[in-house]
């Protein structure tokens, strides 16, 4: 497994950050699943900025990270399954959707008018720098939509290379993958994307099994059927040789062509391959490969969502 975050930031750099997420600008921040594109989320433009750097939908609403959970409580609704969920997880990779509270301060442009809000409370600096900025942080993934999750400082900056983005530098994202999202609504739990956080363990916490949505209805990105997408093509369960293809592999497998393999986790782990997901896509991605064969994953655990978004990733393209 990856180190994991140190908890505070460099003084100056949190004060450039405070600084910059004041001034109504976005700041990205490292978290323990990949990389978040910040912004004041109870200031609307600085909340439009980041829809127009991504380049994203506007139907989709951001998850809007805190530092806590009473300050999760001015801006949702919790019952006692949320509650229980929440101290369970937090701070962690699981994103609670509740009720909106009616009082909270918070942009409507962040819940996309939705009377639900995404909340989630981070690990490490990301929360340190909501605590001392004070405010709700809204925090999409910082790539451009539809492309792949950045799980280090590097990926950020050449999602955006032109852009004058404060870029919070730290060790790699040790988990990888985006949160578990859940909505919590009566008392009954919906998965809306499976992450680090599984179901078995949500289930256990609170003794709600969480329905996995299957409606064709969005309700959240991660949901369209082509999202996390590398450039090149990708196919899944691949296991014969295809001439001029990069593999992605898992386990012990033979690396037959060196240069255009990159091996998940070669012992068979499911955490490390989880960590390595995005940024070995990426690798292959740059090494300028047409199609990329993944190899079979086991669907359990936290492997459920590695091929959750491999599958996104292999599906026929909807972005421009
Ligand atoms: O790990 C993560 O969750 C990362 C890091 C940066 O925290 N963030 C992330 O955010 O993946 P984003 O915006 O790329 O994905 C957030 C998901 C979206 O699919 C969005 O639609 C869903 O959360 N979401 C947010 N608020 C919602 C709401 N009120 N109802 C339904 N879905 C919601
Ligand atoms: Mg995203």
């Amino acid at each position: 497994m990856l180190p994991d975050h140190p908890a505070e930031l460099d003084s100056s750099v949190l004060e450039e950050a405070i600084e910059q997420l004041a001034g109504g600008n976005c700041v990205a921040i490292p978290t323990e699943t990949v990389y978040g594109l910040a912004a004041d989320a109870t200031n609307g433009l600085a909340v439009a900025r980041i829809f127009e750097m991504k380049g994203r939908p506007k139907f989709n609403p951001l998850i809007c990270h805190v530092s806590d959970l009473d300050m999760a409580e001015t801006l949702g609704v919790f019952d006692d399954t949320a509650r229980k969920l929440a101290m369970a997880f937090w701070p962690g990779p699981l994103t609670l959707v509740v009720p909106l509270n009616p009082q909270s301060d918070i942009h409507p442009l962040v819940t996309a008018n939705l009377g639900t809000i995404g909340l989630r409370c981070p690990t490490g600096v990301a929360s340190s720098l909501i605590r001392d900025f004070g405010k709700p942080l809204a925090a999409p993934s910082a790539n451009r939509s539809g492309k792949l999750s950045p799980t280090t400082a590097d990926h950020v900056r050449s999602e955006f290379p032109d852009k004058n983005l404060l870029i919070i530098d730290g060790p790699p994202c040790n988990i990888g993958i985006e949160s578990t999202i859940v909505k919590v609504e009566d008392r009954k739990l919906t998965l809306l994307r499976p992450g680090s956080v599984t179901v078995e363990q949500i289930t256990e916490c609170c003794g709600i099994e969480p329905r996995i949505t299957d409606s064709g209805k969005i309700e959240a990105p991660g949901m369209l059927k082509s999202h996390y997408a590398p450039d090149a093509k990708v196919i899944m369960n691949c296991s014969t040789d295809l001439p001029s293809a990069g593999y992605l592999m898992f386990g012990p497998e033979k690396n037959s062509v060196a240069d255009t393999s990159l091996n998940l986790s070669p012992t068979g782990n499911l955490l490390e391959a989880a960590a390595n997901l995005y940024s070995y896509l990426k690798e292959l991605d740059s090494k300028g490969i047409e199609t990329i064969c993944v190899s079979p994953i086991p669907n359990e655990g936290l492997g459920i969502a590695i091929n959750d978004r491999l599958q996104r990733a292999a599906a026929p393209r909807q972005h421009s």
